[in-house]
């Protein structure tokens, strides 16, 4: 575990107003694509706004986080929304998913591409990724590239799958970010 990125994040999620807990605009927009059942889960998870919708979906959803404190307030507030979320407290970056587990898996606002075949391998035939984050036309995203797409980089880091809708910069709802959905052939 990054103590250091753990310490960040924690006192990130403490000082936090705001509890936004929407889902990224990818898996609002394409949720009819998503299975009845099955295994999801959102990766760097936050508040958990992605597995929120897996779970009201009806899928078992899984929601990993280096943050203690952000999976505490997402315990609390599915706990009000009776909804099941399976939260993990794990470094994703140490410890990515293992191979064939997941019908779903979401990721929003985080960017590590070194496991980015990892999340390949973890989903099972025919599943799905919806991928959503900050790109370099974006003026207000992270300053460090490490965490920044570059034009058209997600089609390359998941060139392994099956695209079903790419977008990038769309001006009504996507300015400085891209989305990927795509299918594990
Ligand atoms: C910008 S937030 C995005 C949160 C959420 N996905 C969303 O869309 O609101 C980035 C998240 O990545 C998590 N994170 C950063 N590094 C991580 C790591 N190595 N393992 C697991 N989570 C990590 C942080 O704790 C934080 O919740």
């Amino acid at each position: 575990m990054n103590i250091e990125k753990q310490q960040k994040w924690d006192q990130r999620y403490r000082q936090q107003a705001d509890q936004d807990t929407s889902a990224c605009a990818v898996l609002q927009q394409y949720q009819h694509l998503l299975p009845s059942q099955g295994r999801a889960l959102d990766l760097a998870c936050g508040l958990g706004g992605n597995a929120l919708l897996l779970a009201e979906k009806g899928l078992d959803a899984e929601a990993w986080d280096i943050s203690s404190v952000g999976l505490g307030q997402l315990n609390k507030i599915a706990e009000a929304r009776q909804l099941s979320i399976a939260c993990q407290l794990r470094d994703v970056e140490q410890q990515p998913p293992e191979q064939s587990l997941f019908d779903v898996i979401c990721v929003s606002y985080f960017l590590h591409r070194e496991s980015c075949q990892q999340l390949v391998s973890a989903l099972k035939p025919n599943g799905l990724l919806f991928y959503q984050t900050f790109n370099v036309d974006n003026k207000n995203g992270p300053s460090n590239p490490k965490f920044v797409l570059a034009r058209n980089e997600l089609l390359s880091l998941f060139a392994d799958l099956e695209v079903i809708s790419y977008l990038e910069n769309d001006r009504s709802q996507l300015n400085g970010q891209s989305w990927l959905v795509a299918r594990r052939r």
